[in-house]
C-alpha cells in the first residue's frame, strides 16, 4: 500500500529546515508540510511546560493537515515533548532527532571524547548524554549550553562577524581546554546550528568531526516509512523483513509529484529569506495565523 499523504515536521523557527532538506534529498517521491514556530523561538529557554504545550499545539495542527508521520525536527521539543507527544497523540508516528543524532556521533568519535553543542533546555534534559551513554558506555560527553546562538540564526546572521564571535565565544569550554583532552567529534545538538557550520568548523579546523541531527534523523525516516509501509509511490526500496514482496512497493506506473508547503507562525519574508539561503531556489511560505502569540506568555 503506497501512501501519498505528506510527512509533517516541525520546529521552534528555522533550525529544522535544515532536517528537511536531508529528508527531501533522501526521499525526493514524499510530500512534506513544515510548520515553524518563529513567532514563539527561541525553545531552547523556555519551560519545559511551555515547550510540551507549543509543541503539542504544532503536532495537532499537522495532524488536522493529514500527515502520516511527524519529524519533531527541534532538539529541545524531541528532549522535553517526545513522550508526551507518542502518549496524547497514539495514531502518529513521531520521529525525534536526538537518538539518531547520539548514535551518529557515537559511531565517529575515535578518541571516545564527544562535545554536544545544544539549548540550555535540552542539555538540562540529559537527552543526549542518555542516549549517547546507550550506544556506548564508555564514551566521555561534554555538553555545554549555547542558547544564545538560537535567536543569532534565526535573525539571518549566518556569515556575519557577530555570529562568529558568538559561536568562538560558546564553544570555549572545548576549545580552551588541554589538546590532549579535546573531544574530536563535535554534536551539533540544534536543528538551527548547521545553518552556521562554516562558524563551527573555523573554530576547530579539520581535527574535529562536525556531526549533525539532521542528516541522522533524515536517514532514521526513511527506516521508519519503510518499516511502517507508509512509502509514497515510487518510493519504497524495501526493508531487511520484506524486499517488497508483501505489496508496499508501489507500482512504477503510478506518477506523483510530490508537494512541499512550508508554514510560519512569524514573518513569513524573512523566513523565506532563510529558505532560500538553505534550499538554494525560490520557496513559497504560507502564514499559521492562530499561533501568533506573543513571543513570551
Ligand atoms: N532548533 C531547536 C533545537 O533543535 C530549537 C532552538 C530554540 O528554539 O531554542 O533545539
Amino acid at each position: 500500500m503506497a501512501d501519498t499523504r505528506p510527512i509533517g515536521f516541525f520546529d521552534s523557527g528555522v533550525g529544522g529546515l535544515t532536517v528537511l532538506r536531508e529528508a527531501q534529498l533522501r526521499l525526493p517521491g514524499e510530500s512534506t508540510i513544515y510548520l515553524g514556530d518563529s513567532a514563539r523561538h527561541p525553545y531552547g529557554t523556555r519551560s519545559d511546560e511551555e515547550v510540551v504545550h507549543f509543541a503539542s499545539e504544532l503536532a495537532e495542527a499537522l495532524i488536522d493537515e493529514g500527515v502520516k508521520v511527524i519529524v519533531i525536527a527541534c532538539n529541545t521539543a524531541t528532549a522535553v515533548a517526545l513522550p508526551a507527544l507518542r502518549t496524547r497523540y497514539p495514531e502518529t508516528p513521531f520521529i525525534g532527532v536526538i537518538r539518531p543524532g547520539a548514535a551518529a556521533a557515537a559511531l565517529s568519535t575515535r578518541n571516545g571524547r564527544i562535545g554536544v553543542l545544544a539549548t540550555a533546555a535540552t542539555v538540562r534534559s540529559g537527552a543526549y548524554f542518555t542516549a549517547i551513554k546507550d550506544e556506548n558506555p564508555a564514551l566521555h560527553i561534554v555538553q555545554v549550553a549555547a542558547s544564545e546562538l538560537v535567536p543569532l540564526i534565526e535573525q539571518g546572521e549566518h556569515g556575519s562577524a557577530a555570529l562568529r564571535s558568538a559561536v568562538a565565544q560558546a564553544l570555549l569550554p572545548l576549545t580552551s581546554i588541554d589538546p590532549s583532552q579535546r573531544v574530536d567529534t563535535l554534536l551539533l545538538g540544534c536543528t538551527h546550528f548547521p545553518f552556521a557550520r562554516e562558524a563551527f568548523a573555523s573554530c576547530f579546523g579539520d581535527t574535529v568531526a562536525i556531526v549533525d541531527s539532521a542528516t541522522a534523523a533524515a536517514g532514521t525516516l526513511r527506516e521508519v516509512l519503510a518499516v511502517n509501509q507508509l512509502e509514497a509511490p515510487g518510493s519504497s526500496r524495501g526493508t531487511a523483513a520484506d524486499a517488497g514482496h508483501a505489496g508496499h512497493t508501489a507500482p512504477e506506473h503510478v506518477a506523483v509529484t510530490p508537494t512541499h508547503r512550508l508554514l510560519t507562525t512569524g514573518d513569513t519574508a524573512q523566513f523565506r529569506q532563510l529558505a532560500v539561503s538553505l534550499f538554494g531556489s525560490e520557496r513559497a511560505v504560507e502564514t499559521i495565523e492562530q499561533y501568533k502569540v506573543p513571543a513570551r506568555g
